[in-house]
């Protein structure tokens, strides 16, 4: 098995295709890069999209928990450092997360949003941006980040929503988030 690894490897003709078919499991013709009103460059939906469609998987490298945890400290170090976007890693499962940082994960640029157009769909140790509801071409894709309130302040949000609760929260925990911010206004 190794060897045959190797051979393939050291076949330039079929690690041009397999880096072809990886760079393109990367890709949706439903989405396209633009920069974006929220952060940096965003993803946005490139044609009519029909709600509940699978519109682009989000690839990366599957990573256990152990090496999960030293990248995000590592990715969260960089980003305070250069301002740079940091936090690719997505929860799979109690195992395994999945790195996101890589050039041809096309679905790692889309921004979050407190009212959000898209979600994550786990099937299997894979992940799928699915969109929550039609999406008119041009919208931007966002989801929830579904960030812990625990760090709260170091995660404020721009997504420009009516209902923005102003840090990227889940949803889950606005309440305590709004608990936190009064106590804050009260002082
Ligand atoms: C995975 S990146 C998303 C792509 C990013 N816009 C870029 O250009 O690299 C995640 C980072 O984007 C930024 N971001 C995403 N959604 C945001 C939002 N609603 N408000 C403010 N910053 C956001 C934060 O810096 C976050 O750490
Ligand atoms: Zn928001």
């Amino acid at each position: 098995m190794a060897s045959k690894n190797r051979r393939l490897a050291n076949n330039p003709q079929t690690l041009h295709q397999q880096l072809l078919k990886l760079w393109k499991r990367g890709q949706s013709e439903l989405c396209e890069v633009r920069n974006s009103e929220i952060h940096g460059r965003g993803v946005y939906a490139a044609q009519a999209i029909a709600g509940g469609e699978k519109i682009i998987e989000y690839v990366g490298e599957l990573i256990d928990k152990k090496k999960s945890e030293r990248r995000g400290v590592a990715q969260q170090a960089k980003s305070e450092q250069t301002g740079d976007a940091a936090v690719y890693i997505f929860t799979l499962n109690k195992t395994y997360d999945i790195d996101g940082d890589v050039p041809w994960n096309t679905a790692r640029l889309i921004n979050h949003s407190c009212e959000p157009n898209c979600e994550a769909w786990i099937q299997g140790r894979r992940i799928f941006i699915h969109a929550l509801r039609d999406i008119s071409p041009g919208e931007e894709l966002t989801f929830d980040y579904a960030f812990d309130v625990e760090h709260y302040q170091d995660h404020p949000c721009l997504c420009g929503r009516p209902n923005c609760v102003g840090y990227i929260v889940a949803r889950e925990q606005w309440d305590e988030l709004k608990r936190r911010l009064s106590e804050i206004t009260t002082l």
